[in-house]
């Protein structure tokens, strides 16, 4: 094995966990951060070359162009996890999460994937999330980021597989990883919203603390990286098999019902 992965945001949660798991199948791996220098010992992973990369700069991904050119494995893993209601979004918060969540992302495929084209052989993988396609309420800003991510990978799939580069999106669901304390909220003092955002938002984060450990979404990235084909999108945690298969059958109405009881939004 003589391959190199960039994960972004390797400090913690998926990103470690996926660091981790192509450390171990011989990958080189490089994993990025905001701070590299503050990772805390007990963070870091043997073997793994840790870099800055803040993606609300266009300096700084630019800035990892010449090491990009030579990555065969791109997880765009690093991402923002914004909830609000529509109403009291600011578009400031709007633009930057679409800068971190899409928009960075994007640019970073556009660095690596000439030379994986060139080389005949590369991997990108989009970290995108289950909500995208199952979407809930006063989450609108995240689950239209992650569907737009998903929609470049599937969008740009077949300029690539004849190269022998696969683009592919892995979908996950509740995750425990500790994500809710980093996660940005806006709702206004007197919004008509709060009780219903509220409610949700206590869900999400009892779902994501009894969730899906992160070392199986990091297992479903290597064998979305080591398929000879890779699928459009893989789904993890959340009961995700079950899921997805119901949602063939359900009727639309349905589905987006059962996504909002599962926040306990009974509406
Ligand atoms: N946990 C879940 O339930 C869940 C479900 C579906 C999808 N996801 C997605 O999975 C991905 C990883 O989430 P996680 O749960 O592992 O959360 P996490 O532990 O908070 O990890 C997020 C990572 O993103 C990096 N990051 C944040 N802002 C950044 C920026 N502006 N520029 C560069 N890097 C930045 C952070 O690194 P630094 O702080 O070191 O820079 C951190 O390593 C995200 O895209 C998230 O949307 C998570």
């Amino acid at each position: 094995m003589n391959r190199t992965a960039l994960v972004t945001g390797a400090s913690s949660g998926i990103g470690r966990a996926t660091a981790v798991a192509l450390a171990g199948r011989g990958y080189r791996v490089i994993g990025t951060s905001r701070h590299p220098e503050v990772i805390a010992p007990e963070q870091r992973v043997a073997g793994v070359e840790y870099v800055a990369l803040d993606l609300c700069s266009d300096d700084s991904i630019e800035g990892l162009a010449d090491l990009l050119a030579g990555v065969d494995v791109l997880v765009n893993n690093a991402g923002e996890s914004q909830c609000g209601p529509l109403e009291d979004l600011p578009l400031d918060a709007v633009r930057r999460l679409f800068q971190i969540n899409v928009v960075g992302p994007v640019r970073l495929a556009q660095l690596v994937l000439p030379g994986m084209r060139e080389r005949g052989h590369g991997r990108v993988v989009m970290i995108g999330s289950m909500l995208a396609s199952f979407p809930l309420a006063y989450r609108s800003s995240y689950v239209a980021a992650k569907a737009a991510l998903k929609g470049f990978s599937t969008g740009a799939r077949h300029e690539f597989s004849p190269f022998g580069v696969w683009l592919t999106t892995v979908e996950p669901g509740s995750i425990r990883t500790g994500i809710s304390e980093r996660r940005t909220a806006y709702v206004a003092p007197d919004s008509p919203h709060r009780r219903d955002f509220e409610t949700m938002l206590a869900a999400l984060d009892r779902n994501e603390r009894a969730g899906t450990p992160p070392e199986r979404v990091a297992a479903t990235v290597v064998a979305a990286v080591e398929a000879r084909r890779p699928k459009p999108r893989y789904a993890v945690g959340s009961n995700a098999p079950v899921v997805f298969a119901a949602r063939r059958f359900a009727p639309a109405a349905l589905v987006e019902k059962l996504t909002h009881r599962r926040h306990d939004l009974r509406r």
